[in-house]
């Protein structure tokens, strides 16, 4: 088990800006039990696909670890579905606001929270059947956090994330000093942007990989980005996205992958 670290100053900041943002969240947002209630499968939204591809390996009753729960959506979720779910995160307020859902969504028998870094994990050696992340890489230390997750997962278990990736197109125009007049890039809440958060680039996947040689990235975001200008058909563009990525180069331009990690050895 990793020994508990003291906080960085990019944890210390992370937990600043979460432990507000994270329970008024916790307030207004009603968890979507759609995936629970529904046998409908959509592979095109990632989700979705995030909780078929647990489904499709994992029967209820298996530990799952929601890496980086904020406050509960997901965890939840998996609850619900039947999974034993421990959940950890570096807000404390976060936390409370996850068992405090825990127990309004009934399901407060399954699903353990505690506050700690994903750098330095609180758990046994391979306690867990199945990781699963959503935007959570990208405002951690990668290498210490990656070796973490495969540390606590079983060998034959998988870890699966949904993060942002980089588009060299897209993100060299929004980091280009026309860009960054356009729309400011710092810290904000009505934009839901911390300080350090970095979108996950080549060079992270390939830290991701030497950890999980294993590593498969499915594409999302390419089409569908549009729907900021045409709202009410994101579903249409997500499925479209999903029929194009058999063309070569296409996913090249996605902005958001779910990433499929097996522990081997
Ligand atoms: C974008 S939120 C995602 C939360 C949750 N996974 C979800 O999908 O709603 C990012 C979360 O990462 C947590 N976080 C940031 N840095 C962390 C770290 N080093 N260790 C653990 N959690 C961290 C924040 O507190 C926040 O709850």
């Amino acid at each position: 088990m990793a020994q508990a670290a003291q906080v960085t100053g990019r944890q210390q900041r992370e937990r600043e800006y979460y432990d507000v943002y994270g329970p008024e969240r916790a307030l207004r947002d009603t968890i979507s039990l759609e995936p629970v209630d529904s046998l409908d499968r959509r592979p095109w939204n990632p989700d979705w696909r995030i909780v078929d591809l647990v489904k499709d390996r994992y029967t209820p009753g298996a530990r799952l670890l929601d890496f980086g729960c904020g406050w509960g959506n997901n965890a939840v979720v998996f609850a619900k579905l039947g999974y034993t779910v421990d959940g950890f995160d570096i807000s404390p307020r976060n936390i409370e606001a996850t068992l405090g859902r825990a127990a309004n969504y009934g399901v407060a028998d399954r699903l353990n929270a505690q506050v700690a870094p994903a750098e330095a994990l609180p758990y046994a050696d391979q306690t867990f059947d199945v990781v699963v992340g959503v935007d959570i890489l990208h405002h951690v230390d990668i290498p210490k956090a990656i070796a973490e997750v495969r540390r606590v997962l079983r060998v034959g278990g998988t870890a699966i994330f949904r993060e942002p990736l980089q588009q060299p197109v897209f993100d060299l125009a929004r980091n280009s000093a026309f860009g960054r007049w356009a729309v400011p890039i710092k810290a904000s809440f009505e934009r839901h942007c911390t300080a350090d958060e970095r979108k996950l680039c080549a060079g992270d996947l390939n830290t991701l990989r030497r950890a999980f040689p294993s590593l498969q990235v499915e594409s999302f975001r390419i089409l569908s980005r549009l729907d900021v200008i045409l709202p009410g058909h994101t579903a249409r563009l997500e499925k479209l996205d999903r029929a194009l990525t058999v063309i070569p180069g296409y996913r090249w331009w996605r902005g958001t992958g779910i990433l499929v990690m097996t522990r081997a050895a």
